[in-house]
């Protein structure tokens, strides 16, 4: 994924700095989420971290809710987005999710982050659509290992992606993949268990930016409701 310019990105982390600033000293009463915070790339609309990034070309609404809820439908088959909530910055933390994840084609339901020095993207794959990340030749990755946490084996991956959008501009980077292969929509992931999988399979991670439970499409269609923070009841 991208920014659309450097200036957002720094505005919006400056906003979330303040505002973490103000949280530390000051009792905040939860601010409502505004209409206009929808059309920003990022924003701190409630006590989650909100990230909406678009190709420019996916045909895809994002639906910011109230506390950890969000919901997204994209349709048209074409274009790449990642929209989602989490933390800013995000880092080890016990992430509890729930809802619906449901895609025609290619997506993702992930905790999915980024690390600066170095530039790393990454993703804890709960659940996808038609194809399974790093699963075909033309993604060129490479397998590092396994770990068994939060219920299940997942698979480490990584792949390299050359003058590609990121947190940072266009950049060459790593990604970094653990899939879980007993896909589930709803749970609980002990993130540093990933991470710590990550640094033993000796792909080093560096300081972190935001992390959000994120639903990703590519070339598809579909919708996804969920409320990060809240575990399933069932
Ligand atoms: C959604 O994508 C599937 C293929 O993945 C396609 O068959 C279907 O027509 C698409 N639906 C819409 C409404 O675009």
């Amino acid at each position: 994924m991208a920014r659309p310019s450097q200036i957002s990105l720094l505005l919006a982390t400056l906003v979330a700095f303040v505002t973490g600033a103000l949280a530390t000293v000051l009792p905040q009463p939860r601010p409502q989420p505004q209409p206009r915070d929808i059309d920003l790339p990022d924003f701190t609309a409630d006590s989650f971290y909100s990230s909406f990034w678009n190709d420019g070309t996916a045909k895809v609404k994002y639906n910011n809710g109230p506390n950890g809820k969000y919901s997204v439908d994209w349709s048209g088959n074409k274009g790449n987005f990642v929209a989602g909530k989490g933390w800013n910055p995000g880092g080890p933390r016990v992430v509890d999710y729930s809802g619906t994840f449901a895609p025609n084609g290619n997506a993702y339901l992930s905790i999915y982050g980024w690390t600066t020095n170095p530039l790393v993207e990454y993703y804890i794959v709960e659940s996808y659509g038609t194809h399974k990340p790093c699963s075909s030749p033309t993604d060129d990755a490479e397998q590092k290992g396994k770990v068994t946490v939060d219920g299940s084996t997942y698979e480490i991956w990584t792949k390299m992606r050359k003058n590609k959008p990121s947190i940072q501009g266009t950049a060459t980077f790593p990604q970094y993949w653990s899939i879980r292969t007993d896909l589930r929509v709803g749970g609980t992931v002990h993130t540093d268990d990933h991470f710590k999988a990550f640094v033993a399979s000796g792909l080093k991670m560096g300081r972190h930016s935001y992390m959000i439970v994120a639903t990703e499409g590519q070339d598809s269609n579909g919708t996804s409701s969920i409320v990060v923070g809240v575990a399933p009841s069932s």
